[in-house]
């Protein structure tokens, strides 16, 4: 295994790069540490830690993800908008584990198709801020910028180096603790009714929720009886996780040059291995399954699209507003020159006044070239639907989060293309973030549990109710296709 910095070229990364040489490019979003030798100090100790997930899990998401660009899978993609390291307890994980486990089971029901899961979970601690400082009752104070870098209480915002090693020990403990859910058959099929409500009490979702489960109990009955569900795959599922790739000396902290003992040689475009020998050696990006590059830091020559042209994960791009066509084709050039299927997911948030305007186009330019059923069409309808109350107060309408999904639903039905997956913040517990919602909640509400130190979250009802619009247009897309 070489260290991160070693500059050896390998399957899978580009001419010229190594694990730093985002290093030589200009950057947005970059943490100026005081003190260097202390940064020095925190990056020596993660190189020598041992990665955090293995080669062979980013390749299983992998093969998982080439099957939703192709069309025969789904992805389900959710989580804070930023973990706190105090989120690392049982019971939150737990509930966020469980939420996500029946979004995915209504989803199957609906759409008929496999899930793939991927948590915004044990590592989202680093966040992309307008602005370095921010005026706290009148005196200006830096910005929080997520716990890997400062504390949001105010006497914690100078940036603190030793909060890198502190994020890799809570994404190790989260992960652990996710591992040991899953293996002790949190998510068995066998069980739907296991994975309780929590606290919803709407009868109308209730209802739906137990017709879904019903189905899929009926489903299991009938394959243990014609003894087809001998397999494991009923028994346990995967959660992947991943965060936004924002901060570099982590992340490169965490690549390491490793095989996966199952895969073949890595052949590229020109038909043979990049390496010297028939190498089965990439750069993973150890530190999650998949990292994503954020809507403010995807330049194509700056320093995240160059750390990012080199690891072997699957990687996300968010793509909004402000992303002309042309940059879309360039940023895929540069991050998937082989253009291997489901290597990217283009995670679109343009918000619901905006999407009908330019998702259309962006749809047309990547279909249109040859990317053509390679990329991941995934809709994150929480960023571009971002705004304040009168009283300054972060929130989300619901019927907007509701509207750009929808939009993005039919759009991509017009346009003949795939919506592959969503993109959602959200969270177990019962907040009163986003207004709206079949609860109905209302500007004065949201005082009642406002607990985001980021973006407002969908709660658990409201989540699911999303997850119920994506599966009924499946079912009603199928319905046709029958007719
Ligand atoms: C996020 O996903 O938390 C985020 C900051 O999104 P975006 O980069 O799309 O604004
Ligand atoms: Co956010």
């Amino acid at each position: 295994m070489a260290s991160a910095g070693s500059t050896a070229t390998a399957a899978g990364s580009g001419s010229g790069w190594s694990p730093s040489s985002w290093r030589s490019k200009p950057i947005k979003q970059c943490p100026e540490y005081p003190d260097e030798a202390a940064l020095r100090r925190a990056t020596a100790e993660l190189n020598v830690l041992p990665p955090i997930v293995h080669p062979r899990e980013i390749n299983r998401l992998k093969q998982n993800l080439r099957d939703v660009a192709r069309g025969d899978a789904f992805l389900l993609q959710g989580g804070d908008c930023a973990e706190l390291f105090d989120y690392c307890r049982q019971d939150r994980i737990e509930a966020k584990i469980k939420l996500l486990l029946q979004m995915s089971l209504v989803l199957i029901w609906g759409a008929n198709k496999r899930v793939v899961r991927i948590g915004r979970m044990a590592g989202q601690y680093a966040k992309p801020r307008s602005s370095p400082t921010e005026i706290v009752d009148g005196k200006e104070v830096p910005s929080f910028r997520g716990d890997i870098l400062n504390g949001f209480n105010l006497e914690d915002r100078q940036l603190d180096p030793q909060r890198l090693v502190k994020a890799y020990n809570h994404s190790a403990a989260t992960l652990n603790f996710i591992r040991a859910s899953l293996s002790a058959g949190i998510a068995d099929l066998h069980g739907p009714l296991n994975w309780s409500l929590g606290h919803v009490k709407d009868p109308e979702l209730k209802a739906k929720y137990t017709k879904a489960v019903d189905f899929l109990r009926d489903m299991l009955r009938f394959m243990h009886t014609i003894g087809a569900d001998k397999y494991s795959e009923l028994a346990t599922v995967d959660l992947f996780t991943s965060h936004e790739g924002l901060l570099l000396e982590y992340e490169e902290s965490l690549t390491r040059l490793m095989e996966d003992p199952g895969q073949k040689p890595h052949i590229g475009k020109t038909g043979t291995t990049n390496g010297t020998s028939a190498s089965t050696q990439q750069y993973y990006d150890t530190s999650a399954h998949f990292i994503w590059i954020g809507d403010r830091t995807r330049q194509i020559d700056g320093a995240h699209v160059e750390f990012f042209r080199g690891i072997a994960n699957p990687i996300g791009i968010k793509v909004g507003p402000t992303t002309p066509s042309s940059d879309l084709l360039e940023l895929l050039r540069t991050l998937n020159p082989d253009c291997e299927p489901g290597k990217i997911t283009l995670i679109t948030r343009y918000g619901a006044s905006k999407v009908r305007e330019l998702l259309p186009g962006h749809i047309r330019a990547v279909e249109g070239s040859e990317y053509k059923r390679c990329v991941i069409w995934q809709c994150d309808p929480m960023h571009g639907n971002t705004r304040s109350t009168g009283s300054g107060i972060k929130t989300r309408r619901f019927n907007d989060i509701f509207s750009e999904l929808q939009q993005t639903l039919a759009i991509h039905q017009e346009e003949g293309s795939y919506l592959g997956g969503v993109h959602l913040e959200l969270t177990g517990d019962a907040v009163t973030e986003c207004l709206g919602g079949s609860e109905g909640l209302e500007e004065d509400d949201l005082s009642t549990n406002y607990t985001s130190f980021c973006d407002p979250r969908l709660n658990e009802k409201q989540a699911l109710e999303l997850a119920f619009l994506v599966a009924d247009h499946f079912r009603k897309e199928r319905s046709t296709e029958i007719d």
